[in-house]
């Protein structure tokens, strides 16, 4: 099994990071005798049922089965990869990791793809720098865009065919096609991007996928302002959150994204300061986009554009991460189209003022629908209230719905009894981030085996009593996974259950670890119960064995074969019967 390249070094980085510091920063804890207690976040809990322990390392809800170490909470609890997890950690503990180290593996033809993209980058970027850049480093200059901005984002300039000579003596056409760099005609290839400022476009994990190009020539005003790469093998436009690569770490800090339009506004926010900031390119928005974003865990600030596209885009945005359980929030400010915009005219404090004084989506939601209505005609009034507590009534928050019905009650003079009759009591249900529980039922024997593994994760006597007494369970996943754990002990030379969680990961034996944890039962036992234990399964093992020999003696001709077998089977029996006896 693929082993991660340095267990040591992640052990290491492990170690170094105490869990209830780690858990601590997302979840509060509360100390209670050796451990800390808060609420666990894969389920739907208010009571704390997670325990945290710092001298094992490990945390575990009693509820829900949910256990792991400081690497799968992170990863679980902030829907990020084992090297992204990683690197938190080992930053946290001035650890340093080489790239590489971090850096997701891919499959060769995509890292050939990716790594065509980066030269392309380098190609644009010496462009930009080159005596042809004059002209679109004007234009930026033109546009307020720093040196460091250039930078940061990876600008360049694409001038006239000059991806394909440069990269078609290496690369096959075939390559830069489907890349969309270039386009063959007439037998001829040329260049998608001409006369383009170049904004690379990466994925989450910073793999350039793709390009978005502006125009910059005043000959050229008449052509389509942006130009997208295709959707290619590597291109899915409905995946892409402009600037998610660079803004992913500042949004786990800042526990909050902001999202905007189109991105130069995202490049403006950067040069302000704001770096936790996404774009996406337009106002249409995919469900792919919304789980991406989702996953973040984070507070939604909503930043499109000021006009009627950008107002209107925000409504669906709001109500799918309203329902998702999102706390969201709508930046909302006038004199200016977008935030770009308004940052180059009125300075960076009317967006921070505007980001000060955002509004809660359901206050821009309510303020929205009044939007081409007169409210002084009975008909549309009564539209609009309808409208409004049909809003509302999506809220997963009870108190404020009755506060804004209060509201409307005394702002339109319609009684608050009618309104309320209006909201349905529905089930207001807070959405987790986990998958629905899978009901797994356990014949007797499977819940011993799970007892047996679950003491064997915490005490090392009972892995070598497992070693000594039993090597195998009945059930094959059960037996590969104490067969792990044994092996694990055996090579490390002591077992270390925090470093076993990791194994455990790395090697997709998650589910099963997960079921011990849920299903284990107390931490402690006694020598009674083990060998009680050991021998039912080692009874049960036998009793199928013999199922299996009679079954094969039933349909055997052979008269020796039958009665060697009627003799193996007697003996069988009969250490069964002083195993029971013990
Ligand atoms: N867009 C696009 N294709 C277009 C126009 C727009 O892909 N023909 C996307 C771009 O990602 C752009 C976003 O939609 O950033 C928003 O469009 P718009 O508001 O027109 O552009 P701005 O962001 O204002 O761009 P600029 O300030 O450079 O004019
Ligand atoms: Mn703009």
């Amino acid at each position: 099994m693929a082993d991660f390249k340095d267990n040591e070094l992640v052990n290491k980085i492990v170690a170094n990071n105490n869990i209830v510091d780690v858990i601590g920063e997302y979840i509060n804890l509360e100390h209670k005798g050796k451990n800390f207690f808060g609420v666990c976040p894969f389920h739907d809990d208010h009571s704390p049922s997670m325990s945290v322990s710092p001298e094992k390392n490990i945390f575990k809800c009693f509820s829900c089965g949910a256990s792991g170490n400081s690497i799968t909470f992170l990863m679980d609890y902030l829907g990020i990869e084992f090297r992204e997890a990683l690197k938190i950690l080992a930053d946290k503990a001035g650890i340093s990791l080489d790239n590489n180290f971090t850096k997701k593996k891919v499959n060769s033809e995509l890292e050939e793809l990716y790594k065509v993209n980066e030269l392309a980058v380098s190609i644009f970027k010496n462009n930009l720098a080159s005596s042809s850049g004059k002209e679109a480093r004007d234009y930026l200059k033109k546009r307020g865009l720093d040196e460091e901005t250039i930078k940061y984002f990876n600008i360049g300039l694409a001038i006239n065919n000059n991806i394909s000579s440069a990269l078609s003596s290496k690369y096959s056409e075939e390559i830069l096609e489907k890349l969309d760099l270039c386009k063959s005609y007439d037998n001829k290839l040329y260049d998608t991007f001409v006369n383009r400022i170049m904004f690379p476009i990466c994925d989450k994990d910073k793999n350039v996928i793709g390009f978005t190009g502006r125009i910059y020539r005043e000959e050229d005003k008449n052509e389509s302002k942006y130009l997208n790469t295709k959707e290619t093998d590597v291109f899915k436009k409905g995946n892409i959150l402009y600037n998610l690569n660079n803004a992913k770490e500042f949004i786990r800090k800042e526990k909050e994204i902001i999202i905007c339009e189109g991105q130069m506004d995202t490049i403006r926010l950067h040069t302000i300061g704001f770096d936790n900031v996404v774009s996406l390119s337009g106002t249409s928005v995919t469900k792919e986009q919304i789980d991406l974003i989702n996953s973040l865990k984070c507070d939604i600030i909503l930043n499109l554009d000021q006009d009627d596209a950008g107002k209107s885009a925000t409504i669906p945005l709001g109500d799918a991460f309203t329902s998702l359980g999102k706390n969201v929030n709508v930046i909302v400010f006038k004199g200016a189209k977008d935030t770009d915009e308004l940052i180059l005219k009125n300075g960076e404090d009317s967006f921070k003022s505007a980001y000060k004084n955002k509004v809660s989506f359901i206050n821009f939601k309510l303020d929205y629908l009044k939007n081409n209505k007169n409210l002084n005609d009975a008909v549309e009034l009564s539209k609009y209230i309808n409208a409004a507590i049909e809003s509302l009534n999506e809220l997963n928050d009870e108190v404020l719905i009755e506060l804004k019905l209060k509201e409307i009650s005394e702002k339109y003079g319609v009684s608050i009894s009618t309104l309320k009759s209006k909201i349905t009591k529905k089930d207001k249900k807070v959405i987790v981030n986990t998958k629905p529980k899978e009901v797994k039922r356990y014949t007797g024997y499977q819940k011993m085996e799970l007892r047996i593994i679950y003491l064997m994760l915490n005490y090392e006597d009972v892995i070598i009593s497992y070693e000594n007494n039993l090597g195998f369970l009945v059930t094959k996943e059960f037996t590969d996974f104490a067969n792990e754990i044994l092996e694990f002990k055996m090579k490390n030379g002591e077992f270390n259950l925090s470093n076993f969680i990791t194994h455990v990961y790395q090697n997709n034996l998650d589910k099963i670890l997960k079921e011990v944890m849920e299903n284990g039962g107390p931490e402690e036992y006694t020598e009674e119960e083990l060998d009680y234990l050991i021998n039912i399964i080692k009874g049960t093992t036998v009793e199928n064995e013999i199922k299996r020999l009679k079954n094969i003696q039933k349909n055997s001709l052979d008269e020796e074969e039958k009665k060697e077998l009627a003799r193996k089977i007697e003996n069988m029996r009969k250490e069964v019967l002083t195993w029971y006896k013990k």
